[in-house]
């Protein structure tokens, strides 16, 4: 396979702990569980895509990038907090954090809504990735995070080229698609993200949906600025079809900005 980067592309003895906040360490541990759990997702993206052949190598190509993310914030996660245990955490996830991949057909309705739904998880790690980097100092996750970012674009790409050219009776209608889009946003209020957050923070809590997910959302939405949120707006006007740049798009932004600056102060 041929990949991009690796981890020993990274300048490890680079890394400066006094650079490192604690919230963003948290955050880039539970970031790091979720992208390491991409093969668990590409088995079931591999059966919904099972008449074809050249969509499912690509699915697995994808999946090492993410394991590869996954791999590298783990190993980031470890230095800055020497007492952390990613492979542990990432049981403890895997064990509690259980998907259903035995599907024949996408739970999004048809194909196109399958890989629009993916163009949207792109779009926010790359927003994400992308606002971390603009954010931290600490020069090793500043690199990661580019690196990364620059991936998660790639991968919105591909998946969008791919929404493009699915046979027609795969296709989603535009009505279709904002509701997926929709759907989709919010999810990621769902279980994943806070559950992720609690395997990788908090040892002697039960897990609480809510505490969980407001402590991640609140963390991970103080990196973005009106130039992230915009551009990830775009990305997903452009993946359900719409202008990427309209009257529409800015309203879209400013209310997102609104929502993310009230999980922030929340
Ligand atoms: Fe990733
Ligand atoms: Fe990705």
């Amino acid at each position: 396979m041929n990949k991009h980067w690796t981890l020993d592309d990274i300048p490890w003895d680079r890394f400066d702990r006094s650079l490192a906040d604690d919230g963003t360490i948290k955050v880039i541990k539970a970031a790091a569980l979720t992208e390491y759990n991409a093969r668990h997702y590409t088995t079931y993206l591999r059966n919904i895509f099972h008449a074809d052949a050249a969509f499912q190598q690509i699915a697995l190509v994808w999946a090492e990038e993410e394991v590869q993310h996954g791999l590298a914030l783990g190993r980031w996660s470890e230095l800055a907090d020497p007492g952390y245990d990613f492979e542990q955490a990432f049981k403890k996830f895997t064990t509690g954090y259980v998907i259903p991949v035995d599907k024949d057909k996408s739970i999004r309705g048809c194909l196109q809504s399958e890989l629009l739904a993916r163009c949207l998880v792109e779009t926010g790690t790359s927003s994400m990735y992308s606002a971390i980097a603009d954010h931290t100092d600490e020069p090793v996750l500043k690199l990661l995070c580019r690196k990364i970012a620059a991936d998660e674009f790639r991968h919105y790409k591909l998946f969008y080229t791919y929404m493009q050219k699915v046979p027609e009776p795969e296709k989603a209608s535009l009505l279709a698609r904002v509701k997926v889009a929709v759907g989709r946003l919010r999810e990621v209020d769902d279980d994943e993200l806070a559950f992720a957050f609690h395997c990788a923070n908090e040892k002697d809590q039960p897990y609480d949906l809510q505490r969980c997910n407001n402590a991640y959302s609140r963390q991970a939405f103080s990196y973005y600025g009106r130039y992230h949120i915009e551009r990830a707006v775009g990305m997903i006007f452009k993946a359900v079809g719409l202008k990427p740049h309209s009257w529409m798009s800015s309203l879209a932004s400013t209310y997102a900005e609104k929502v993310m600056q009230g999980r922030v102060a929340a």
